[in-house]
This record gives structure tokens, C-alpha cells and sequence, in this order.
């Protein structure tokens, strides 16, 4: 079975061929980075116009380095939400377009369910296992039992993890998108330790997170450094969101794979998922908190984790082969809860 995947929901335009037996024949990826960096975070609106201009392209090339035509897909696949409901319309059409015109059947995939289930098309993971979803717009603790079949045992009661990244570079005057340049200057950190800041929720019963009150921590501590930060300043304050961070996820986690193993007494893996689980540190918090719990831990290569549309291709797979496509009177949802 060979699928196009098309994934347009936020600030990437992408296009991917995968088959059923996991392998990734296509995977490209345009970032609109330069469209938005003027504006300091993703324009809806400019989002939408460069899909428009650039997929249809995209797939052309993807189709070109597989080494295919429209002629050799079994179905075509596109994020229909969550998202920037502009650019998700522009992949829907688009992904229609074919499915109408080469009679292929469509399936709208949940860019959630996308990065949910990254992990099988990459290491072949079974059911059940944990997934811990950090991406720029949420974050979630699920227990993944099946396609289609998600429990969660936690989410965020304000901020997404990624946006907390994102609000904290800003603060610091790193530039977006702020993930990747926090990782960069806490590397850069020469005393990691020098700034104290509060760990949200640590301890507290359940498996929710709370991430703005961090972002007021490093708020009060620019003030305090008088708005105006050194280098050392910014790296050293990168580095202490981090570890905050980093240790916050694995605290959280640990409390959901207790109610894991509870439910699923035959175990499972825990998995990473999302935007966020390209940093480096949290990778290697939870893999080592893993390894204390028993647990295999999987981490899709970071390349996968940030949006892209083999993961939407995969996603597709995993419910065409379970009978499951969508109608071509399919609405593109700008809210779409897993
Ligand atoms: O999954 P994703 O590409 O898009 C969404 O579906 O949201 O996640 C984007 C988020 C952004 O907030 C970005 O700052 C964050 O993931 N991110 C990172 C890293 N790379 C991307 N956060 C921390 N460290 C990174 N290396
Ligand atoms: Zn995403």
C-alpha cells in the first residue's frame, strides 16, 4: 500500500510517500520560518497563502523522489485538524482534488493521532503503550490502546509545553521559534544552576501540567536583571527553564506510567511525541526515567518529531487498513480533541 500524506495545519507545508511496510519513500518538508520571523510567531493568514503557493509543488517533488505517479497510490491522506483552519483547508482540497480525480479514497487524519502514532511507523511499537504528546499547542499524557483508542490520563490546565518554550525565548529575547534556540543557549550555559525557578505541579496528585507560572518566574527574573540580559544572563536562565521543564515531564510521567501499569498489568512502552521531544535534555530525562521503571523507551528521530507529513501519511495507513477512510463532504475541524 502506497500513501501521499499532505500536512499543512500550522507553519510547515509538507508532503510525504509511505508505505504499509514503514518505509518512507518521500519526506519533504518547507519551513514559512522567514514568512513569520518578522512577526515574532506564526500569521494565520500568511500561513494559508504560502501552503497555496507552495504544496501542490511539494507533492510533485515528493511523488518525483519516490519515483511515482498518481496512478501508483492507494489513497491520499491530509491533516483535517487541528489547526489553523486557513492551511488546513488548503491541504484538504488539495488531498480531495486527487482522491476525486484518480477515484483514490481520502482520509482526514487528526495531526494529533499524526504524531501519536509516529512511533510505530518509526520502531514498530506495539499496543498499548504511554504517550507523552508535546507539541507547540498541547500537552497530554495518553495511554494509546489501539487506533482511534486514546485515554488520557493528563493535560496542561493553561500553557502547551512548546508555547512555554516559545513565550520563554521571547522573554529572553531569542527569537522564534523558540524551542530549537532555548536548547541552543542552554548548551551554551556556563552556570545552569544560578537561577532558582518553581517546579509547577511537582508532587501534586494526578498526571495535569501547569506551565505558565514558570513562564512568570523567568519573567520576574529579567526584571530583576533590569529588563537587559548578557549572554551569560540569557543562557544561564535557558538552561534553568529547561531543566525546570524537563524535570516537570519527567515527575508528571512518572505518576501516569503508575496508572499505566495499573490498567496494563502486561505493559508497555513509554513514547515521546510532538515538537518538543527534539530537546535534547527532556529526551534524555525520560529516557533515563524509563530505564528506572523497566520501561523501552522510544523517541522518533527529531526530524519526525516537529511537524511533517509521513507522520500523516502513517496515520492514514493505520486507519485505511482498518477499513476507515472519509467522505469527500469531509469539514476541516480547527478544534479536533483526540
Ligand atoms: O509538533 P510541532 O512541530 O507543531 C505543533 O503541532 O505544535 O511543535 C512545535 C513546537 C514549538 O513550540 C517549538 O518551539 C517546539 O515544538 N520545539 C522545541 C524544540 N523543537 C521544537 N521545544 C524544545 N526544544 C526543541 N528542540
Ligand atoms: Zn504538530
Amino acid at each position: 500500500m502506497i500513501v501521499l500524506g499532505i500536512e499543512t495545519s500550522c507553519d510547515e507545508t509538507a508532503a510525504a510517500i509511505v508505505t504499509d511496510a514503514r518505509e518512507i519513500r518521500a519526506d519533504v518538508v518547507l519551513s514559512q520560518l522567514d514568512d513569520h520571523t518578522p512577526y515574532g510567531g506564526v500569521v494565520p493568514e500568511i500561513a494559508a497563502r504560502a501552503h497555496l503557493e507552495h504544496l501542490d509543488g511539494l507533492i510533485r517533488r515528493a511523488m518525483a523522489e519516490a519515483g511515482i505517479g498518481f496512478g501508483d497510490l492507494d489513497a491520499v491522506a491530509a491533516t483535517g485538524g487541528p489547526g489553523l483552519i486557513g492551511g488546513v483547508i488548503v491541504g484538504v482540497m488539495t488531498a480531495k482534488a486527487i482522491a476525486a480525480a484518480r477515484n483514490l479514497p481520502f482520509v482526514a487524519v487528526n495531526h494529533l493521532e499524526g504524531h501519536a502514532l509516529t512511533a510505530r511507523l518509526t520502531d514498530d511499537v506495539a499496543f498499548p503503550y504511554l504517550l507523552l504528546l508535546v507539541s507547540g499547542g498541547h500537552c497530554q499524557l495518553l495511554a494509546v490502546e489501539g487506533v482511534g483508542r486514546y485515554r488520557r490520563l493528563g493535560t496542561t490546565i493553561d500553557d502547551a509545553v512548546g508555547e512555554a518554550f516559545d513565550k520563554t525565548a521571547k522573554l529572553l529575547g531569542l527569537g522564534y521559534p523558540g524551542g530549537p534556540l532555548v536548547e541552543k543557549a542552554a548548551a551554551r550555559a556556563t552556570n545552569p544552576a544560578r537561577f532558582e525557578l518553581p517546579r509547577p505541579m511537582l508532587g501534586r496528585p494526578g498526571c495535569d501540567f501547569s506551565f505558565s507560572g514558570l513562564k512568570t518566574a523567568v519573567r520576574r527574573h529579567v526584571e530583576e536583571l533590569g529588563g537587559v540580559l548578557s549572554e551569560a544572563d540569557r543562557d544561564d536562565l535557558a538552561a534553568a527553564f529547561q531543566a525546570t521543564v524537563a524535570e516537570v515531564l519527567a515527575d508528571r510521567c512518572a505518576r501516569a506510567i503508575r496508572r499505566f501499569k495499573e490498567d496494563h498489568p502486561q505493559g508497555g512502552a513509554l513514547v515521546v511525541a510532538g515538537g518538543v521531544a527534539a530537546n535534547k535534555a527532556i529526551r534524555s530525562r525520560l529516557a533515563t526515567l524509563a530505564e528506572k521503571q523497566r520501561m523501552p523507551f522510544v523517541a522518533p528521530p527529531l526530524r519526525l518529531c516537529t511537524d511533517n507529513a509521513a507522520m500523516i501519511a502513517w496515520a492514514g495507513i493505520e486507519r485505511f487498513r482498518l477499513g476507515e477512510s472519509d467522505p469527500l463532504n469531509f469539514a476541516p475541524r480547527p478544534r479536533w480533541p483526540l
